[in-house]
């Protein structure tokens, strides 16, 4: 039985932008320029999808970018246990906005098969994140209550180093109730990890984290630490 050893201690890099659109344009860019890279280096580009809102916009600005598609492998951080085809979905929100409408192969789509139940969908998705051993680029959204993905404050952040890789959730206080995500450990195997965050409503959540609270963002720890792309106006 390996030791539950403690999660090293998480490396925030604030970046501060004075609108939504300047914040958008730059995770946009640096999405880009992180699949350039791992395209040069290793022939692949390995992204793990925020959901909610907020990335909306920058999926449709990559949906107009021009990039080497066939090498890109997306994954989704959760997904809600709905239908589908429901318009809650976190798949669906990226296939609306950006990947119905480019040349990613459909087999490079990884989707959480939420509609089959939490237990099911995730022991399926961790099968599917066996063969990947670190991903290039995680994208991940901030709750109003510090959550990120589908870990919730109170809930199992999965965030030791046996921690499985994805986690089904029952009860979460987003609707809906039921959801699956990747563990804080498996989203943190990742050589970039980037949080987007506006909206005034997140400005609680902002200031816990950056005053040492223990939110689940905060238990979201790779290697080179996270970026954090938020609205200046969160900080006043
Ligand atoms: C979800 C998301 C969740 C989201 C945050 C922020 O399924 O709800 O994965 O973690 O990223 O709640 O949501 P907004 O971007 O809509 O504010």
């Amino acid at each position: 039985m390996p030791l539950l050893t403690s999660p090293p201690p998480q490396q925030c890099h604030w970046q501060n932008f004075n609108t939504t659109a300047e914040l958008e344009q730059a995770a946009t860019q640096t999405i880009l320029q992180a699949a350039l890279q791992a395209i040069s280096l290793r022939g692949t580009f390995h992204i793990v999808l925020a959901g909610g809102t907020t990335p909306r916009r920058v999926y449709e600005s990559l949906c107009k970018s021009d990039a080497d598609w066939a090498a890109w492998h997306v994954y989704f951080g959760d997904e809600r246990c709905l239908p589908a085809d429901h318009v809650e979905r976190n798949s669906g929100m990226a296939a609306k906005a950006w990947l119905n409408h480019v040349a990613i192969p459909l087999n490079h789509i990884h989707i959480i098969p939420a509609e089959k139940g939490a237990q099911v969908a995730a022991s399926n998705y961790a099968q599917t994140l066996a063969s990947i051993e670190l991903f290039d680029l995680v994208l991940l959204g901030l709750g109003e209550d510090g959550h990120t993905a589908s870990l919730f404050p109170g809930h199992d952040l999965g965030n030791t180093a046996n921690a499985p890789a994805v986690i089904a959730v029952e009860n979460a206080p987003k609707y809906p109730p039921q959801r699956v995500s990747l563990s804080a450990h498996r989203l943190s195997t990742a050589r970039k990890v980037i949080f987007l965050v506006s909206g005034t409503t997140k400005q609680q959540a902002v200031m816990d984290w950056r005053n040492g609270v223990a939110i689940p963002a905060a238990a979201i720890s790779p290697t080179n630490g996270v970026d954090v792309y938020l609205e200046a106006a969160l900080l006043a």
